[in-house]
């Protein structure tokens, strides 16, 4: 039987790898890495450094697969976004079957936790329920963004027995911000949608590229730092060519 592990290696910092992770990527023999293009060189890179620097045997392969794109030429989203499993259920199906032999443990690196907005699980899953192909797998949780963007600011995510909901800048533009918490962390903002929150008393805690060299933090009253921050990102991503950014809302005055 082919094992597979998905490995969430932290979103960032080589150091938020766990214990566990160190003793899932010693367990692997091939690693299956996802190219995204030029731009994000750099996360490539990162998990080339993870191997070589937690895996005690040399004796790994890595195998280079391109990442299929999500197409951006007007579709709806959700619908994009299946397609863009169903052309990534293929290639990782063509790598679990033709770069594992039978008996081999294969790894997928995952960005953060591989439970927060990642689709790696899904697609395993809808590659057994085919069943076409068989093996077993396992999945090591990881720091997250959203966990890494805490401990940076020094900042509780809730107030005390609250709820925090955690969505995309997609989502706080269509629904502003949520009814049902007094924390909201936005991830997978292309649009800068805290700019959009009229109204709203709030305390944003904002992190580019948490946990890497590069990273970059602000934090304030929205209102008071939300030009800051779209400044901030802009010149950032245009020096990268990309950005990763996540953001803590919470709304002023909530007693804790
Ligand atoms: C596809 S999701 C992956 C999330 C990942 N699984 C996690 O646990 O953080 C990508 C989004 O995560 C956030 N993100 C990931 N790494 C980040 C980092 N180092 N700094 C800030 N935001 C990050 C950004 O909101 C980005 O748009």
């Amino acid at each position: 039987m082919k094992k597979i592990l998905i490995i969430g290696i932290g979103a960032g910092d080589p150091d938020y790898l766990t214990m566990q992770a160190v003793k899932a990527l010693n367990a692997a023999d091939v690693f299956f890495v996802m190219d995204k293009g030029p731009a994000k060189d750099k996360l490539v890179a990162l998990r080339k450094e993870i191997c070589a620097r937690f895996i005690e045997n040399p004796d790994y392969r890595i195998v280079e697969a391109t990442s299929p794109e999500r197409r951006r030429d007007g579709v709806e989203y959700k619908a994009a976004v299946d397609e863009l499993n169903r052309d990534k259920q293929r290639v990782f199906q063509g790598l679990i079957e033709h770069e594992l032999a039978d008996g081999q443990c294969g790894a997928f690196l995952v960005w953060g936790d591989p439970a927060l907005y990642d689709s790696t699980i899904r697609i395993l899953d809808a590659i057994l329920g085919e069943g076409r192909l068989a093996f077993e797998f396992e999945v090591i949780p990881g720091i997250s963004s959203v966990q890494a963007l805490a401990a940076k600011h020094r900042v509780p995510l809730n107030f005390i027995g609250k709820p925090v909901s955690i969505t995309t800048g997609r989502r706080l533009v269509e629904n502003g911000f949520p009814r049902d918490a007094d924390s909201a962390v936005v991830m997978l903002d292309a649009q800068n949608a805290y700019t959009q929150l009229d109204g709203e008393e709030l305390d944003i805690y904002w992190g580019a590229y948490v946990g890497t060299p590069d990273e970059i933090l602000v934090a304030g009253k929205l209102d008071d730092v939300k030009d800051e921050i779209v400044r901030v990102r802009g010149e950032a991503r245009e020096a990268n060519g990309w950005i990763m950014d996540t953001y803590l809302l919470r709304k002023r005055g909530v007693k804790d």
